[in-house]
């Protein structure tokens, strides 16, 4: 049987963390995969996870399954916040799945069964992982412009004059915050654009926040998640706990539907319960019950939102220190856009070949596409960076 199988396509992020894993140079920068790291280049188990997990640890008494759709508690707070009461609570259908992945894989399944014919359009460029997925479950997918390469910002209106092909139906997979891989982001006024397009298209919005903090805060990063919410009858939201609770390999995230009202909430939270069922029956509960715990006690919420801020502010202060060196080191402001990004990734907009060549030159390692994980980076690293960009005639 086994003859029969063919080699899988390679995912780009991954294949990246092994040539980096492998290269013995020490002076090796890794800006690849979406992991945070401090300045030490360490990436650390929050203070609240670690003694959320050891209140755990005392007071647990069960490891018992909980339901197909993960402990309700986990859902209320994790509705709370990402959409802080943006829709009444019983027009919200939730399942616990195994990571933000989990929530999209589950998100494309439900579609499968509500929408069959219907396509999902993905932003050019995306996270690879979404176009893979939907190409393996068999489902139509069409791009819409999103990243203008000149500026490096949001491609306004290439991305509506695109969305404007959407047909009654389809489905359109937005970034909640903190855009992978561009780190460009729609201002406000620009999501009340797109929404008013979406709502004369009769589309559905699948939101995917998978980096709610790491942007402009909590509150900021989930507003347009909470104005795009309230503004649809159907809207599909995929959360992860990966980042801003940094419990990556917990495997903790949540899908939303949000239902024209409470009956056709029961009937989705009914198909949400039966796909986690026939996909892995019941989800991962540890990382939910540390988030949960977290988000009910007010001081360790309170400690994790101070450092979740430190984190932010840290990735921030990384930002300005890069686009200044370039500043100083091209004489110029074409690498202000680092800046005015946000969220863990930039698209530096440089093609293959020179990314390969900052790579083999300079052991720096960023996705093909020329995504830099800006945590990456450090004091020391920084400098070098921006040498290896010039060099290089980025
Ligand atoms: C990333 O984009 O690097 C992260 O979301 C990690 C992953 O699974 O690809």
């Amino acid at each position: 049987m086994l003859e029969h199988l063919s080699a899988q396509p390679k995912d780009k992020i991954l294949a990246l963390m092994a040539a980096y894993r492998a290269d013995t140079r020490d002076t090796k920068v890794d800006l690849g995969v979406g992991v945070y790291k401090d300045a030490s280049g360490t990436t650390p188990v929050m203070r609240a996870v670690k003694a959320a997990e050891q209140r755990l640890v005392d007071q647990q008494d069960t490891k018992a399954y909980t339901g197909l759709a993960g402990d309700p508690a986990f859902s209320d707070a994790m509705i709370d916040l990402v959409l802080d009461g943006a829709v009444e609570r019983d027009r919200i259908a939730a399942v616990a799945t195994p990571g933000g992945t989990g929530a999209i894989r589950q998100a494309l399944e439900l579609i499968k069964l509500a929408a069959p014919g219907a396509t999902v359009w993905l932003s050019d460029p995306t996270w690879p992982n979404h176009p893979s997925i939907i190409k393996y479950l068999g489902i139509k997918s069409q791009t819409y412009r999103y990243f203008n390469a000149e500026t490096r910002s949001v491609d306004y209106v290439g991305m509506l004059t695109d969305l404007g092909a959407v047909l009654p139906g389809d489905i359109v997979l937005l970034h909640g915050c903190c855009h992978n891989p561009t780190g460009a982001n729609l201002t406000v006024p620009q999501w009340k654009g797109v929404i008013d397009l979406l709502k004369e298209k009769s589309a559905v919005p699948f939101i995917d926040i998978a980096y709610q903090g790491f942007g402009d805060g909590l509150d900021k990063d989930g507003a347009a998640t909470r104005m795009v919410a309230s503004s649809f009858d159907n809207v599909l939201i995929a959360a992860s706990c990966s980042k801003n609770f940094g419990i990556y390999r917990e495997r903790t995230g949540i899908l939303m539907a949000i239902a024209k009202d409470a009956d056709q909430r029961d009937l989705a939270q009914q198909n949400l319960s039966f796909l986690n069922r026939q996909n892995f029956s019941f989800p991962p509960d540890h990382g939910a019950r540390v988030v949960t715990t977290i988000l009910n006690d007010p001081e360790l919420r309170a400690d994790w939102e101070a450092e979740l801020e430190e984190v932010r502010l840290g990735m921030l202060d990384l930002r300005k220190q890069l686009s200044s060196e370039l500043r100083r080191l091209s004489n110029s402001d074409r690498f202000d856009f680092l800046a005015d990004h946000r969220g863990m990734f930039s698209l530096l907009g440089t093609s293959p070949d020179k990314v390969e060549k900052l790579r083999a030159d300079h052991g720096i390692y960023m996705v093909g596409d020329s995504r830099m994980n800006i945590a990456g980076l450090n004091a020391d690293t920084i400098p070098v960076l921006a040498q290896a960009i010039i060099d290089a005639g980025v």
